[in-house]
C-alpha cells in the first residue's frame, strides 16, 4: 500500500525518519510489502525517546562520575562456597526441597547473536568438541533432567523444573527445530517453553535509523534485559504463575559449567529471604570481560566491563585483591513476586545502554558501505539492571574452576573463552570429580597420573574425561563407579556405564 495513503509517510515525517522510504520506488512490490510491515509494527516516538535517553546516560562524563559513586559489595550480603562451607549442605537441601515442590524454574537467555563466536546458528547448538560431542543445550537439558531426578529421589515425589528459553526473531525457529529433532533431550516437551525477545533498530549518531539495504532496516535484539518486556507481552509471567513457580534461576547460554537451578544457590537465596541474587566469581584480572557486582549510590548494580574505567577496574584493596572483584557470571536468582513487579511496574524505567558499532549500511545512492570505524549505536537493556529494585539482595560467590567457563570467541592461539578453553574446563572439572570419588588415571606406561598433571612438552592438556550430567549433576554418586579403580583416558561415564574410549590416549 502506498505509504502516503496509509499514513505511514506522515508518521515517519513526524518522527524525522522519512529517509527510510528514500528507495521506495526502486523496491519490488514484495520488498515494499515487507518494509511496510516492518515499519508499521514500530513505535517511532518510543524509539526516538530510547535514543535520546540512552545517549544522555552514556555520555563519558556521566560514566566517570559513576566511578566515584561505586562501592564494593558489603560482606553481610555475601555467601561463599569456600568461606561458608559449613552452610553449603543446608543450602543445598533447602534448594532441593524447593525443586521437589516444583517451585523452581530456569530461564535461559539465548537471544544473542553469537557475533564474537562467529556462528550463524544459535550458540546453544555449538559443539565444543567434547568426547560425546554434546552441545551446550544438551548439557543444560541433561542437568535439568538429573536435578529433577535427584529431587524426586530425595523427596519421593514427582517434580518438574520448567525451562523457559528466550530467543530472538533470528534464532527462534532454529532453536525450536533443534529441540524437537532431539526430542527435548528427554525433558517433558510441555515444560520447555520458548519465547521471543524484541528487536530494535541500529541508529546513527544523529538518531536516524540505519538502513542495511534499500528496503531493510538494520535490526538487532534489544539486549538480554529485553527479557522483562518479553516476559509480559509473551504471557510467560502468567505461565509461571499457573505452574506455581516461586523462584527463578536466570542464566546465559554460553557457560559450559553452568549449574542450572543450582540447589545451593537457590537454597542460599531462599534462606536469606532474598528477592534477587547474583552469582559471582572472583575477578582477578582488571581487564577481564566480566561485569562487576557493586553498589552505586547505595543501590546494587552490575557495572559492565564496557562501562567501567580502567582506573577503577585496577583499584586494589589493602589485601592486594581487586577492589571490585565480584565478577558477574550472569547467573541470577529472582523470586517470582519480584519478577512480576519488575514486569508490571518497573520495566519502563530501565534505561538502554549504548554500544558503539560498525554498522553496515547503504549510502544515499544505495551503495552498501562497510565502515571501518563505529558509525552508530545499538541499544540494549541488561538483565541485571533490575537489581536496583531489590529489597533484599544477596551475592553468592563460587569457584571459577567449578562453575564458570564461558564460550565467547572462536578458537585462536592463546584465545580466551573459546571452544578449547570451555572443553578443557569441563574435562578438568570431571577429572577432579573422579579423583574426589577415589578413582585414578594411569598413563600409557601404566603409571598413575599425578592429581595435578605436569606440563608435558609445554602443553597443559587436561586428562580427557567426561561425565554425563544424567549420571552426576555436581560430582555426586560417582564413588560406586570409580572408587579404587584406575582408568586410561579418554574416560566416559554415561548412561551406558563407565568406558575408556581410547587406550593410551591422553
Ligand atoms: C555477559 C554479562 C556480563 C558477564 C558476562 C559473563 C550482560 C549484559 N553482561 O556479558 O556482565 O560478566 O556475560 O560471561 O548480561 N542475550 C540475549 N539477548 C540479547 C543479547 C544477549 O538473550 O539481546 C544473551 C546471550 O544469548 C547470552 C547472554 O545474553 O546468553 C550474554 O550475552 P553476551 O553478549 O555474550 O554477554 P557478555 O557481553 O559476554
Amino acid at each position: 500500500m502506498d505509504p502516503n495513503a496509509s499514513g505511514l509517510a506522515q508518521r515517519l515525517a513526524e518522527a524525522d525518519q522519512s529517509h527510510l522510504l528514500q528507495f521506495w520506488s526502486e523496491l519490488s512490490p514484495a520488498e515494499q510489502a515487507e518494509l511496510t510491515l516492518e515499519l508499521q509494527g514500530m513505535d517511532f516516538k518510543e524509539i526516538n525517546g530510547f535514543f535520546k535517553n540512552a545517549m544522555e546516560t552514556s555520555s563519558s562524563s556521566k560514566q566517570e562520575k559513576m566511578d566515584t559513586r561505586m562501592e564494593p559489595v558489603p560482606r553481610e550480603v555475601l555467601g561463599s562456597v569456600t568461606r561458608d562451607r559449613e552452610c553449603l549442605k543446608d543450602w543445598e537441601l533447602a534448594g532441593l526441597q524447593c525443586i521437589s515442590q516444583s517451585k523452581v524454574a530456569v530461564l535461559l537467555l539465548a537471544g544473542g547473536q553469537g557475533t564474537r563466536l562467529g556462528v550463524s546458528y544459535p550458540k546453544g547448538m555449538y559443539d565444543v568438541g567434547l568426547p560425546s560431542h554434546k552441545t551446550l543445550f544438551q548439557i543444560q537439558a541433561e542437568r535439568i533432567l538429573k536435578l529433577q531426578q535427584l529431587a524426586e529421589q530425595k523427596h519421593k515425589t514427582k517434580c518438574c523444573v520448567p525451562w523457559y528459553i528466550m530467543t530472538s526473531g533470528r534464532t527462534m525457529q532454529s532453536t525450536k527445530d533443534y529441540f524437537s529433532q532431539h526430542n527435548y533431550f528427554g525433558l517433558d516437551k510441555n515444560s520447555v517453553v520458548f519465547f521471543q525477545q524484541g528487536m530494535l533498530p541500529a541508529m546513527d549518531y544523529k538518531g536516524k535509523i540505519i538502513l542495511e539495504s534499500k528496503g531493510k532496516l538494520s535490526m538487532a535484539p534489544d539486549g538480554n534485559g529485553g527479557l522483562y518486556r518479553a516476559l509480559g507481552n509473551q504471557g510467560i509471567i502468567d505461565d509461571m504463575e499457573r505452574r506455581g513457580v516461586e523462584f527463578i534461576h536466570v542464566y546465559c547460554v554460553d557457560n559450559i559449567l553452568v549449574k542450572v537451578a543450582d540447589p545451593a544457590f537457590v537454597g542460599f537465596c531462599v534462606q536469606k529471604g532474598a528477592d534477587c541474587g547474583a552469582k559471582v566469581v572472583e575477578k582477578t584480572n582488571p581487564t577481564e570481560a566480566v561485569g562487576v557486582v557493586c553498589k552505586v549510590d547505595g543501590r546494587y548494580q552490575v557495572v559492565e566491563y564496557s562501562e567501567i574505567t580502567l582506573a577503577t577496574a585496577e583499584k586494589r584493596s589493602a589485601d592486594g585483591r581487586l577492589m571490585f572483584n565480584a565478577g558477574n557470571v550472569a547467573n541470577h536468582f529472582f523470586s517470582f513476586s519480584f519478577l512480576r513487579d519488575i514486569v508490571q511496574k518497573h520495566e519502563p524505567q530501565l534505561q538502554h545502554h549504548v554500544a558503539q558499532k560498525k554498522i553496515p549500511h547503504v549510502d544515499a545512492k544505495g551503495q552498501l558501505i562497510k565502515p571501518d570505524k563505529p558509525n552508530g549505536i545499538k541499544m540494549e537493556k541488561f538483565v541485571f539492571d533490575i537489581f536496583q529494585f531489590a529489597k533484599t539482595f544477596v551475592v553468592y560467590e563460587v569457584l571459577r574452576e567449578d562453575e564458570f567457563s564461558p564460550l565467547k570467541n572462536a578458537d585462536s592461539q592463546d584465545g580466551k573463552d573459546t571452544p578449547t578453553t570451555a572443553r578443557h574446563a569441563l574435562m578438568s572439572l570431571h577429572h577432579r570429580w573422579v579423583l574426589n570419588a577415589g578413582g585414578h588415571f594411569i598413563d600409557e606406561n601404566g603409571r598413575r597420573v599425578p592429581a595435578i598433571p605436569s606440563l608435558k612438552d609445554g602443553t597443559d592438556l587436561p586428562i580427557k574425561c567426561e561425565i554425563s550430567p544424567v549420571v552426576s549433576y555436581g560430582g555426586e554418586g560417582l564413588e560406586e563407579l570409580v572408587k579404587g579403580r584406575e582408568f586410561h583416558p579418554t574416560l566416559m561415564i554415561d548412561e551406558n556405564g563407565v568406558h575408556e574410549l581410547v587406550k593410551n590416549g591422553v
